[in-house]
């Protein structure tokens, strides 16, 4: 028996003051698509910002349902769209921000494990690393320079 150690890293800001400009820009986007989500069950406003290596930005927010299990997340709902509308571009970067109307959101809310493992389908696909910017409301911003960072132990096609 051995032990296997797997590690993490996130780079942590202060505020979305301190984020290089072309990410600062991509979190208002996602700020703009949070703020139309459609969430009347949990009050838990999602948006999420691609940028695309085409220079198009795709956003999305999260879509409830009455049948709760029939909604889906904001980084689903943009990056399936993202896949559907430029199946041959490459994501760059992601920004994602959460809000809930139950209570403050400070800190740092990362992808669920079902939209991680979406967005891992499109880093393997492509072949490259998508950059994952995350925050709450207000208040720091986690930077993750991959997903594969955010989901060790991935399930991926190479075990089928
Ligand atoms: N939600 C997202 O949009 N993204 C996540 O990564 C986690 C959760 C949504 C789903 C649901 O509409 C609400 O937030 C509460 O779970």
């Amino acid at each position: 028996m051995k032990e296997v150690k797997i590690e993490s890293t996130l780079y942590v800001f202060e505020s979305i003051g301190e984020l290089p400009k072309e990410a600062a820009f991509l979190m208002q986007k996602a700020f703009e698509a949070r703020d139309k989500a459609y969430a009347p069950y949990s009050n838990f406003n999602v948006g999420t910002a691609i940028l695309l290596d085409n220079g198009e930005i795709i956003t999305g927010n999260n879509q409830e349902n009455a049948s709760y299990p029939s909604g889906l997340c904001a980084e689903r709902t943009a990056i399936y769209y993202a896949g559907s509308q430029y199946p041959d571009a490459k994501v760059v970067r992601m920004a994602i921000s959460a809000t809930s109307k139950n209570k403050p959101t400070l800190n740092p809310i990362p992808p669920c494990g079902a939209c991680r493992q979406a967005i891992a389908e499109y880093e393997i696909k492509q072949e490259s690393p998508i950059e994952i910017y995350f925050m709450g409301e207000t208040g720091k911003v986690a930077k993750s320079t991959s997903l594969a960072n955010l989901l060790p132990l991935v399930f991926d096609k190479s075990v089928l």
